[in-house]
């Protein structure tokens, strides 16, 4: 089983963007811990990266014609902004949960409102990369 881990715009830059909010971990940091997590739950991780919403809608697709297991997706400022984004894990059978390091609710108003979240099967926020590894979790258990 493949849970693909799909992250949206300016995450490319983790560990170096605002540390205070988004801790001192990478993106290949967070993609070594899913690796080993993955290992003891027997299932396979492909974890991408984009800063076009084009292409996280595309994967989305993906990830239901390849058969995934889940889909962890953490859409960046696309949670915030994106129908496209919402109307695709509508599209799919293919349980989506969403992720965030920080805790959108405890942020500005204006990352209140999350678009992924309406339509996600469940929302992980606010633990920095341990988000995705409590998300991993809880996508195996589907
Ligand atoms: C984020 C939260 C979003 O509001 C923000 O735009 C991001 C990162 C997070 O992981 O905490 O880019 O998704």
């Amino acid at each position: 089983d493949t849970v693909y881990v799909l992250n949206g715009p300016n995450l490319n830059l983790l560990g170096m963007r605002e540390p205070e909010i988004y801790g001192a971990d990478t993106l290949d940091d967070i993609a070594g811990m899913l690796e080993d997590r993955a290992r003891e739950h027997d299932v396979e991780i492909d974890l991408r990266q984009s800063n076009h919403e084009g292409h996280l809608v595309d994967w989305l697709h993906e990830a239901q014609a390849h058969d995934a297991k889940a889909v962890i997706l953490n859409a960046g400022a696309f949670t915030h902004t994106s129908i496209a984004l919402h109307d695709a894990i509508k599209a799919i059978r293919t349980p989506v949960i969403e992720v965030h390091l920080s805790n959108p609710h405890a942020r500005e108003d204006f990352r209140h409102l999350s678009y992924v979240g309406r339509v996600a099967r469940g929302t992980i926020a606010g633990f920095g990369a341990l988000s995705y590894l409590l998300a991993l979790d809880a996508a195996v258990r589907f």
